[in-house]
Formats: C-alpha cells, sequence, structure tokens
C-alpha cells in the first residue's frame, strides 16, 4: 500500500474537525502581522486555519487528496484564504528563502530539515512538534524514526534562533504537564 493510500484511508474514517497543534496555539502571539506561511504536511490542516485566521497568506501541502479535498472544503465555506494542494513535501520541498512562517506538526524526516531552515526567509519563523521516544504513555507512533530522540528538535534545528522550546520527557509527576512530545518555536 502506498503512504498516500494510507494516509487517504485514515482521513476518509476520521470525524470532525482539525485543530492546531498545542506550539501555534500557545505561541501564536509570535507570528508576523502579514507575509505568507506553509502548513507543510498539514493534514486537515488545523494549522493553516489559524495561520489564515491570523491574517497570513497561507499555502498547506500534503499527500493526501483526501485531506486536502476536506481543508479546500472547509476553507471555502469558512471563508478562509488556504491555498491547499496535494504535494509531496519529499520530492517538492519548499524552495529556499520563500517563507515568513513555517509549521510542522507531527511529521518527521530528518534530512528534509535543513531544507525546511533553507526555506525560510531571513526574520522568518519555525514552529515545529512532534512525538518523543521518551514518553509516559503508549500514544503516538513506536516506530522510531519518527519519534524525536532526547532534545533532538534542538539538534536538528540548531541552525536558528530558539525562542521557545517544551519538552518534559519523563521527569516528575507523569499526570502533569505537556508530555510525549516536544515543539520548538525558533526564528532565521
Ligand atoms: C500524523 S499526520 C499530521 C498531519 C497534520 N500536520 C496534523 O498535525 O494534524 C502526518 C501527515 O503527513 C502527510 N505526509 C506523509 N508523508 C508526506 C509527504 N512525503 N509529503 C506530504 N505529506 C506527507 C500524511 O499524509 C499526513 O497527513
Amino acid at each position: 500500500m502506498s503512504l498516500q493510500t494510507k494516509w487517504d484511508a485514515i482521513y476518509s474514517q476520521r470525524e470532525g474537525e482539525a485543530t492546531a497543534a498545542t506550539v501555534l496555539i500557545e505561541n501564536q502571539h509570535l507570528l508576523p502581522s502579514s507575509g505568507n506561511a506553509l502548513d507543510l504536511a498539514c493534514g486537515m490542516g488545523g494549522n493553516a486555519k489559524l495561520l489564515a485566521k491570523s491574517g497570513l497568506d497561507v499555502v498547506a501541502w500534503d499527500l493526501s487528496s483526501v485531506a486536502i479535498a476536506r481543508l479546500q472544503l472547509e476553507a471555502k465555506n469558512q471563508k478562509l484564504a488556504i491555498d491547499a494542494q496535494v504535494q509531496d513535501v519529499i520530492d517538492n520541498p519548499p524552495e529556499a528563502q520563500s517563507l515568513d512562517v513555517l509549521v510542522v506538526s507531527f511529521f518527521l524526516d530528518r534530512e528534509l530539515c535543513a531544507t525546511l531552515i533553507d526555506a525560510l526567509k531571513p526574520g522568518g519563523v519555525l514552529f515545529y512538534q512532534t512525538h518523543c521516544r521518551d514518553k509516559v504513555s503508549q500514544t503516538g507512533p513506536s516506530n522510531p524514526d519518527y519519534l524525536l530522540a532526547d532534545n533532538e528538535l534542538l539538534s536538528l534545528f540548531s541552525g536558528l534562533k530558539l525562542r521557545v522550546y517544551r519538552e518534559e520527557s519523563v521527569l516528575g509527576d507523569h499526570q502533569q504537564g505537556f508530555r510525549n512530545q516536544a515543539f520548538l518555536v525558533a526564528e532565521k
């Protein structure tokens, strides 16, 4: 089964609307007041919708035509200016110095990270959030290729200026805090 077929099947079954990732919700005050933004591997575009509501010119790319069709319909119904396109982000990544804002949530391809840094304009901002290997509960993928090692986001994006970072690993009271994931906001 191709990756696209797999994700199309998942989105065909999914109910409800997508919401933005915590990294974007909690740090949306760090967005510029204007400019362009990309929601990369957007799924049903929870991040793209928040970015569009913030007044940015938004492009959203995903491999799944089902997810993109659902986002296009929702954007039309909500009158949100989102250019949602089926695009393989590995084969066709964003161009160098093309973006004011880049958001990536729950997608990890380590070899793409240098290209993502290049894709930001000077002063551009990256919002990144995904699952970690060190978890307090068995949520998210189990394949370590799709899980961040301890502090790995910091090394993957060390070429950027760090503005916000959160990763609590297995420290302290596991019933509290932001667990199983890490997020970063960084500026070029
Ligand atoms: C776990 S989902 C996350 C979706 C969304 N970012 C979110 O936070 O809800 C991973 C997404 O990556 C997409 N994806 C996987 N490989 C891709 C590729 N090479 N190019 C574009 N999208 C891809 C899948 O179709 C899926 O929508």
